[in-house]
Order: structure tokens, then C-alpha cells, then sequence
């Protein structure tokens, strides 16, 4: 799969593409990530981005034609499944969403950024609105790194043990199942028994109680769901 991320700030991208799975990811050539810094396609000794919006709102918008350059010419170059826009007014990312995507070949992911983008490229190229979350971020960058992440990491292979990435909280629609690791007694604080009982059952039954109880008890509303 290929992502190109149309963005002011190319150089932020590196905490991703320089880190643990979507390092390794990219490394064995399961996704490649592309960034394209829009001001390269801006006009004018000043290169702008951005200018007053019309009707006198606050806060500056980014123009038009810089990102209409960009996408264009990568439409140009190869078929794109999705065109996907960071913002505070898009549809909530969830897993179902980074499951979906990791499914197609080619992606944009265009950061917002300012107070908006002018309303047009939304109407003309955006294929999808996504937002990570109700609260508002300086810019539409690490929400877009928030969703690489959860996307690479369900491409099949990408991480070793399959299993592990569909044992992920979500995946089954519930939390995950608490998780211990040696030692058995830290100072008196015990690893339940069932975990080293060896008995595969009823493991397998505690594990999706606790999934059931955690679920009820912080996100009553996935089991409505
Ligand atoms: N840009 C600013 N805030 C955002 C959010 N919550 N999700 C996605 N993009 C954003």
C-alpha cells in the first residue's frame, strides 16, 4: 500500500516512518509513505498557502490551488482509492475505519491546517472526512500519524504473529483482556491462577469475561453497538 500525505510539515512524519512497526513496516515493503509539502506547489515569491477568508471570518484558509496542483499531479501518476482530509468535523476514526484502509493500494491524506481549507477541495477532491477525536489540534498532522499507525499495523504480515494485532482492543468490538508478564508474585501482587493453570479453556473463558466486564464497566456504549 501506498500513502501520499500532503502536508506544511513534511519533516514531522519522520516519528513515524523512523519507529517500531510502521518503521519495519515500510522497511520490508508492505507500505510506502510519501509526503509532499504543499508550499512546493504554491505560486509566487512567497510560495503562500493560505489567505483571509471571504466574508470576514477570523483566522486565515488554505487556498485552493497549491493542494489541487499537488493532488492532481499524483492523480496523474496512478489511481487513488481514497483522498482522505484531517479534520475536526469529519467522521470519528475508529478500527473498523483503519481496517477498511488498510485494504486499499493507493491513499492522499491531506493535513488541514489554519482555520480550514477552502470548501471547494473538499467538494472537488475529498473522497472521505476523518477526525480522530472531539477536540481540536494545531493541525491535521498527527491525526494523519495517528492513522497511519492504526493502519499499518493491521496490514496482514505486518506484525509477526498475526494474531496479535486481531487480539487488539476493538477488534471484536470489546477492550482487550488484562495482560502480566514474569514476575508470577512482585511483592506479594499475584498473577491470577488461571493464567498459569496451563488449561487452554478456561483461559480462553477468563479472558473474554474480563473483555466482557472491562467492556461494561469504561465502554458500556461498544456493547450497545
Ligand atoms: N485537525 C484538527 N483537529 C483534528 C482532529 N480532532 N482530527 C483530525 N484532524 C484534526
Amino acid at each position: 500500500m501506498r500513502i501520499d500525505i500532503l502536508t506544511l510539515f513534511p519533516e514531522m512524519f519522520t516519528s513515524i516512518t523512523d519507529y517500531s512497526i510502521p518503521k519495519r513496516a515500510i522497511g520490508k515493503g508492505f507500505m510506502e509513505i510519501f509526503t509532499h509539502n504543499i508550499r512546493d506547489f504554491a505560486n509566487g515569491k512567497y510560495r503562500r498557502v493560505d489567505d483571509y477568508p471571504f466574508g470576514g471570518e477570523s483566522g486565515m484558509v488554505m487556498m485552493i490551488e497549491p493542494i489541487a496542483r499537488c493532488i492532481e499531479k499524483l492523480k496523474a501518476e496512478r489511481q487513488y482509492d481514497a483522498v482522505l482530509f484531517t479534520t475536526p468535523d469529519g467522521k470519528v476514526f475508529n478500527q473498523n475505519m483503519a481496517n477498511r484502509f488498510s485494504m486499499l493500494q493507493n491513499i492522499i491524506l491531506l493535513c488541514g491546517h489554519y482555520k480550514g481549507i477552502d470548501e471547494r477541495i473538499r467538494e472537488l477532491f475529498i473522497t472521505e472526512e476523518v477526525s480522530i477525536g472531539d477536540f481540536v489540534l494545531s493541525g491535521g498532522e498527527l491525526a494523519a500519524m495517528v492513522m497511519v499507525d492504526a493502519i499499518v499495523r493491521v496490514i496482514p504480515g505486518v506484525i509477526s504473529d498475526e494474531t496479535s494485532a486481531l487480539s487488539d482492543s476493538f477488534q471484536d468490538g470489546l477492550l482487550s483482556a488484562p495482560v502480566y508478564t514474569r514476575p508470577a508474585d512482585y511483592q506479594g501482587y499475584k498473577v491470577p491462577d488461571i493464567l498459569r493453570s496451563g488449561n487452554e479453556k478456561l483461559i480462553n473463558e477468563w479472558k473474554l469475561e474480563q473483555q466482557l466486564s472491562r467492556t461494561r464497566a469504561r465502554r458500556p456504549d461498544l456493547l450497545e453497538e
